[in-house]
């Protein structure tokens, strides 16, 4: 069977233009147009759950130049994509801390949500500034909120409990998470979420990586033999 739900580290978007002599920016900008083809390709293969790494805590260490034409970037997918997301049954959601981002764009990730909030065909789910150990702290945040307020008791706690203060609360563990452009790390990405999740590293570039990749990485996660700690059915 193939995977529920994969997750991905798109990465290798800035090689890709520094190879063809061009700024960053523009690796990002193809970058997003492969996004719009890999979230369309899903439904034919099975894939209900599609989880992407658009920005992490740690991207704000970037030059200036390059995190406000990220977020511009971000702005401008989501108005030029929403209609073609809400027509095709996507429904997206976003995860990461939105503190610290724009409000203008806040605002078009909440309408978004909401204007896909019906949608079951596909769930897409972008990680913006997000971070797995943000997360886990934000989380521990909220339950021991909980726990003052007399609504939790401490004794309690397992690990049934800590997810359901994570951002992806409502999603189903990754089964498999594909990181592009050849870096085998697992850089903060869903650290909760990942603990029996397949990897699967490849060496092309993110602006490169076609539905016809995906299918076959998909189909070598078939070949896998799953066993979460225990032993072979
Ligand atoms: C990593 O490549 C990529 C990013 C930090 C940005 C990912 C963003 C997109 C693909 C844009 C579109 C996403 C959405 C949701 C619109 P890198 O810059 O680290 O590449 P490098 O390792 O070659 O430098």
């Amino acid at each position: 069977m193939g995977p529920r739900h994969v997750a991905v580290i798109m990465d290798g978007n800035g090689r890709w233009a520094q190879m063809r002599g061009r700024p960053r920016l523009f690796g990002h900008h193809a970058g997003a147009k492969r996004v719009r083809e890999i979230v369309e390709s899903c439904p034919g293969f099975g894939v209900k759950y599609l989880t992407i790494f658009a920005f992490s805590t740690e991207n704000w260490k970037r030059t200036q130049s390059e995190v406000a034409g990220l977020m511009s970037l971000f702005k401008r997918y989501i108005t030029g994509e929403a209609e073609a997301l809400r027509k095709n049954g996507v429904r997206v959601r976003f995860i990461g801390d939105r503190v610290r981002l724009d409000p203008k764009l806040t605002q078009l990730m909440d309408e978004l949500e909401q204007m896909t909030a019906e949608n079951d065909l596909v769930h897409l789910t972008v990680a913006i500034n997000y971070g797995g150990r943000d997360e886990v702290a934000r989380a521990t945040k909220r339950l021991a909120r909980d726990v003052a307020a007399g609504k939790l008791d401490p004794e309690d706690i397992d690990v049934e409990t800590l997810p359901r203060y994570l951002d992806t609360r409502v999603l189903p563990d990754p089964d498999l998470v594909i990181r592009t452009s050849g870096e085998a790390r697992v850089s903060n990405f869903l650290l909760w979420q990942s603990a029996y999740s397949e990897y699967e590293f490849i060496d092309t570039l993110w602006p490169d990586f076609t539905p016809e990749e995906f299918s076959k990485v998909l189909a070598r996660f078939g070949k896998r033999d799953r066993r979460f700690g225990g032993v072979k059915a």
